[in-house]
């Protein structure tokens, strides 16, 4: 049931030659005018609890609370004794996603303002891809990204193409073999998320509390990407609670961990790598700041700093080669529009499946009611009665 793309360059087909069969990921093909991208809009927002049961509403919503400068978290504690980890194993594809657009589907009717037809058609969305804000990330990060690959699964229903990440086989055996130090590692970006957060607006954080992992609040915002219309949902660590503060993406913040910098090469290091990802993931849904907490070998965080999304591409700017936002944002639309010309069927039971491994170029294969399929009946029987 497969078929396989193969030759030529990641051009756009000119009419009335076949589409291209591969896209192209060299950095230099990208390296043009920053491509339009909307301000993103929150459209709504939904939660998963600590049974990664979903509701529609904020129930999860965290509040920040700001930390000392040199605060001596012990991020290591909990870990043994107040930690529930979420399945890994259990693969969710897009169905929050899609619980949350079956509740919600009266504000996707397009105005003309987002580029939408506003026609009254009842089954279609007024968007060109529903995905996850991580898979776009991954987009975003891709031609500067030498280690992981990716694959991406597409289905188009009603005109609308959904996006939903595929584990590789390299992905799966190194979660499975994953060591113990790596395992703890993980939980201490979640541990420091609950030294700086609290549950309701003027509380306080609960650091003997356990981490739930498979506790999250997400937001859905609504942008466009050049001519494409983006609906995708991330997950959101925390609020600014002041009266202040913007409304929402404005007034989210992102919390994260990295290693302490102590040398002239870990700086760059850090500027080279954890800041890519950490600006991706930020600026496609426009949440504006990033709390960094700094921590030792023994998970004790020794400095918290604040960046500030928009200016991260200034702060790279010093660092030879180093990687620039227009590469991210013109290979990502690339890609999208590289979707367009290559899916073909409106068929929920068709997947198009992309493929990327480093140092290659962006492939894929069709395949027609199999393992790859990812769209839930009870979501296609909604959405085309
Ligand atoms: P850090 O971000 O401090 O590394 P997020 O920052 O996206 O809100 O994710 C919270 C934490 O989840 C991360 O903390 C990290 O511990 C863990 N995490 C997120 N993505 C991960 C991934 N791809 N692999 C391993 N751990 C991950
Ligand atoms: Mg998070
Ligand atoms: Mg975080």
């Amino acid at each position: 049931d497969s078929k396989r793309g193969s030759s030529s360059r990641g051009e756009r087909s000119s009419p009335g030659s076949p589409p291209p069969r591969v896209l192209s990921v060299r950095r230099q093909l990208y390296d043009r005018d920053f491509p339009l991208y909307k301000q993103p809009v929150e459209v709504g927002h939904f939660s998963l609890d600590a049974k990664r049961r979903f509701f529609s509403d904020a129930r999860q919503l965290r509040y920040y609370v700001q930390p000392e400068r040199c605060p001596n978290f012990d991020l290591r504690d909990g870990y043994r004794d107040r930690y529930v980890k979420r399945d890994e194993a259990v693969k969710e594809g897009l169905d929050h996603l899609l619980r949350w657009i079956l509740a919600n589907r009266s504000k996707l009717r397009g105005t003309p303002d987002q580029g939408g037809t506003a026609s009254p058609a009842f089954n279609r969305l007024d968007v060109d891809f529903v995905t996850w804000r991580g898979h776009l990330t991954k987009l975003l990060t891709t031609p500067y990204e030498t280690r992981e690959g990716w694959l991406l699964a597409v289905s188009q229903l009603g005109g609308t193409l959904y996006v939903s990440e595929v584990e590789t086989e390299a992905a799966r055996q190194s979660r499975e073999s994953r060591t113990e130090r790596h395992e703890e590692m993980m939980f201490w970006g979640y541990r420091f998320e609950q030294y700086c957060c609290a549950d309701k607006p003027g509380g306080r954080p609960a650091p003997r509390g356990v981490v739930n992992t498979n506790e999250a609040y997400c937001t859905v915002v609504r942008t466009r990407l050049a001519g494409h219309r983006l609906l995708f949902s991330g997950e959101v660590d925390c609020r600014d609670e002041s009266p202040l503060s913007p409304p929402a993406p404005g007034c989210y913040i992102e919390l994260k961990t990295s290693a302490e910098i102590c040398t002239p090469k870990q700086r760059s290091n850090f500027h080279r790598f954890k800041l890519l990802k950490w600006w991706a993931q930020s600026f496609l849904p426009a949440v504006p700041r990033i709390v960094a907490g700094f921590r030792d070998d023994n998970g004790v965080v020794v400095s918290v700093e604040t960046f500030h999304t928009s200016k991260i591409s200034q702060l790279i700017k010093s660092e030879p080669n180093c990687w620039k936002p227009t590469v991210c944002m013109n290979f990502c639309c690339d890609f999208l529009s590289f979707v367009k010309t290559v899916v073909a069927e409106d068929d929920p039971r068709v997947v198009y499946l992309f493929s990327w491994e480093p140092y290659r170029d962006v492939t894929y294969s069709v395949h027609r009611d199999s393992e790859y399929s990812f769209l839930p009946d009870w979501y296609v029987k909604e959405m085309t009665n």
